[in-house]
């Protein structure tokens, strides 16, 4: 059970690393995690999207798909990307490039399907794990994405690894997109994420891996309530661990 009356303005700040596959929910229960226990909630995902967004407004993909590095690196250091609550109060966290709300363009088929090369780049994940490592400096921070706990964060007090079969988290992203009014068909989703999913977990830098110490999620098969409920007691107990100073 989850105890109501956890005290949380006094206890230890900590960080939760959150990582998993593509759209196997690990946004949601980050957002939801954070709001909850008030930390602030940073998605890794929409940074490297909004790189990605830059790249194709710059021109930078090169008709082969590859990424024109020789003109994005200089640009790199000048590429700032911030989150803000969001102006309308629909109560969803926006993201920024350079100061421009880009959160309804980063989410678009155009960028998911460019996504992957940008992340690829070593020196763009040295930038943006540069920004992430900001954001966690006083802690309080529920970060998701797919190298928080091995590569952001190696020392967050607590790691989640989320896991869910291919064609279920198809299903679900697939779900989210038609309720967005996008008109796209089941197998392109599916083949963007198989595709993702390969070039995420064999990449070089970073690749997509569970933490030695993260505890596995996979929830195919369970509520989205039943998940909430079991994060948050873990949460709760590893606070109150170290809390009482008895984390080994
Ligand atoms: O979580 P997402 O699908 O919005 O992430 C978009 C892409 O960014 C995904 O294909 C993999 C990449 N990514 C990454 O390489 N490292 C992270 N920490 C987060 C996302």
């Amino acid at each position: 059970m989850v105890k109501e009356d956890f005290e949380i303005t006094d206890a230890p700040k900590i960080i939760v690393a959150i990582d998993g596959y593509s759209s196997s929910g690990k946004s949601t229960m980050a957002r939801e995690l954070a709001k909850r226990v008030g930390y602030i909630y940073i998605d890794s995902g929409a940074m490297y999207r909004a790189v990605t967004l830059f790249a194709l407004r710059h021109s930078l993909f090169k008709a082969d798909g590859k990424v024109d590095t020789d003109k994005l690196l200089p640009l790199l250091p000048n590429l700032n990307v911030s989150f803000q609550a969001s102006a309308s109060q629909d109560g969803v966290q926006h993201t920024l490039l350079n100061g421009e709300d880009v959160e309804k363009e980063i989410r678009t088929m155009e960028v998911s399907n460019h996504v992957s090369p940008i992340a690829e780049i070593p020196e763009v994940r040295h930038r943006m794990v540069e920004l992430q490592q900001r954001f966690g400096q006083e802690k309080g921070v529920v970060m998701d994405g797919r190298d928080i706990g091995t590569t952001v964060f190696p020392h967050a007090e607590l790691k989640i690894f989320v896991t869910a079969g291919l064609h279920e988290r198809a299903r679900r992203r697939w779900r989210e997109l038609q309720h967005k009014g996008l008109d796209i068909r089941f197998e392109e989703v599916l083949e963007n994420l198989g595709k993702r999913d390969r070039i995420d977990t064999t990449r070089k830098v970073s690749p997509l891996k569970k933490a030695d110490d993260a505890i596995t999620l996979a929830n195919d098969a369970i509520t989205h309530e039943e998940q909430m409920e079991w994060l948050i007691k873990l949460f709760q107990d590893t606070v109150e661990k170290i809390e009482n100073g008895s984390r080994d």
